[in-house]
């Protein structure tokens, strides 16, 4: 099966108006009030004065800390990992042990103690490098924070947000130990109900999360998806 769409770009850190063609006035505005939204959020603050590459790293320590989902010594996967944020707090956190390996369709700067693929998640090729940098181990935690480039059209930005969340499903399945977890961001909307029920199948927990540092106004919510059933299950 082909796993890339050619439709779709990832990108999910500019403004939203970035991505999408908008009267200049519309642009500018929306635009500006990103930015002021931006650096006027108290976890952009605490990143940048902790060091760390993103604010989205708040969302995973809330939602790692709650159901004490990191061990030292673990095999973690980080999709959609750009800026980096998510596999800088993994490293910190499992100290010198263990393995962080991250992918991205853009570009990220290393890290130390991570390694990291430059590329289309959708694509066969990219999932093979993926495997190869496993080679046969078993995985222990799979994290997904992938979010296309939203256009703010959600016929649109739905099903490519869904196909993501879908193949890294899918990935799941093949690579996670049994008794492994999954956690992965999902937008609340056409399909979201039938992808909850999918996990149930295949783990002994699921639960949805909304973390304090992901924003009010997006749909966007994480669900985590624990006890990996045998292969068979799913
Ligand atoms: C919300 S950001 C991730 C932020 C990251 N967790 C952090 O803490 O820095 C979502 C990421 O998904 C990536 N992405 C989107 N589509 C992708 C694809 N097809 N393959 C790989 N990465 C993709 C984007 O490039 C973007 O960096």
């Amino acid at each position: 099966m082909a796993r890339n769409r050619p439709d779709s770009s990832g990108f999910c850190l500019l403004p939203p108006s970035a991505s999408v063609i908008l009267p200049m006035a519309t642009r500018s505005k929306s635009s500006q009030r990103w930015l002021k939204e931006h650096f006027s959020d108290p976890y952009v603050k605490k990143a940048q004065a902790e060091g760390l590459r993103s604010r989205a790293a708040y969302k995973l320590e809330e939602l790692v800390e709650r159901d004490r989902l990191l061990k030292p010594g673990m095999v973690v996967v980080d999709l959609g990992a750009a800026p980096g944020g998510w596999s800088q707090w993994v490293r910190q956190s499992m100290g010198d042990s263990g393995r962080v390996v991250a992918l991205d369709i853009l570009e990220m700067p290393s890290l130390a103690g991570v390694d990291f693929i430059h590329g289309d998640f959708r694509e066969d090729e990219v999932l093979a490098q993926l495997e190869a940098m496993l080679n046969g181990h078993a995985v222990d935690l799979v994290l997904s924070d992938m979010a296309p480039n939203m256009s703010g059209v959600d016929a649109v930005d739905l099903p490519r947000a869904m196909h993501l969340a879908e193949l890294a499903m899918e990935f799941a399945d093949r690579h996670l130990r049994p008794g492994g977890a999954f956690l992965i961001k999902l937008f609340q909307g056409v399909g979201f109900d039938d992808y909850v029920r999918a996990l149930r199948k295949r783990y002994t927990r699921v639960v949805i999360r909304k973390p304090a540092a992901s924003r009010k106004r997006s749909t966007e919510v994480y669900a985590l998806a624990q006890g990996r059933l045998p292969a068979s299950a799913g």
